[in-house]
């Protein structure tokens, strides 16, 4: 039974992701909780493998049902292996990624069947969802040049248009689930957005003792 708490933070390239997640692992280790990081795609031994495939830029002729069940092999195994057991033991899980992208980039993206997605994401994840998502919300031309073009991977090689369709995608996400998906100007100084997310953390904290 799942007795922890589910945090994921998303966003387009180089919106500040992997660093909220280690600002938000920091205040919580500090209030006392038990807190497990994890990187999807990737998080586990197999995962780590599927996201080189992902990510090699050499893999020009990767198909987008292909790339989708890939992203997903990765995710459940780190669901199974990582996420799952942490929860039942009660630590706050935060995950760098999570459904969210599969939705943004394969679905809005990608144009792949989103019900289909939805569908074969429950079948990977055994219907863990996270329980609040921080969407980083930042133009793609200004995340793709905090990253600079060196060593770019397959993902951040595919285009403006691309990147400005996963945006529309993830805020449009955003409005149809508002109770569980704040979004965040990314464009702000890190501190700010990592107080915000403190803030809205808050709520849920109440409910959860460290202790738990
Ligand atoms: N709010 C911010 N304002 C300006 N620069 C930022 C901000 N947040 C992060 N950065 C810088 O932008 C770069 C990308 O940040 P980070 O790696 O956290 O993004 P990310 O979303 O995890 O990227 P990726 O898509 O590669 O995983 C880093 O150099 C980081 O220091
Ligand atoms: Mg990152």
């Amino acid at each position: 039974m799942k007795k922890g708490i589910f945090i994921s933070i998303e966003g387009g390239e180089g919106a500040g992701k992997s660093t909220q997640v280690k600002l938000l692992e920091e205040s919580l280790t500090t209030l006392g909780y038990r807190v497990t990081v994890t990187y999807d795609p990737g998080g586990t031994k197999i995962g780590w493998k599927i996201r080189e495939i992902l990510l090699d830029k050499e893999h020009k002729e990767l198909a987008p049902k292909t790339e989708l069940l890939l992203y997903l092999a990765s995710r459940s195994q780190l669901v199974s292996q990582v996420i799952k057991p942490a929860l039942e033991e009660g630590k706050v899980v935060i995950s760098d990624r999570f459904h969210h992208s599969t939705l943004a980039y394969q679905g809005g993206a990608r144009a792949l069947d989103v019900t289909l997605v939805q569908q074969i994401n429950e079948f990977a994840t055994e219907g863990i969802l996270p329980d609040i998502t921080f969407l980083l919300d930042l133009p793609p031309e200004l995340g793709l040049e905090r990253k600079g073009s060196y060593d770019e991977d397959r993902m951040e090689g595919q285009g403006i248009e691309f990147h400005e369709k996963v945006r529309q995608a993830f805020l449009s996400l955003a409005s149809e689930e508002p109770e569980r998906i704040v979004v965040l100007d990314a464009n702000q100084p890190v501190k700010q957005i990592s107080t915000s997310i403190n803030q809205h953390m808050k709520a849920l904290l109440d409910k959860h003792s460290p202790a738990d």
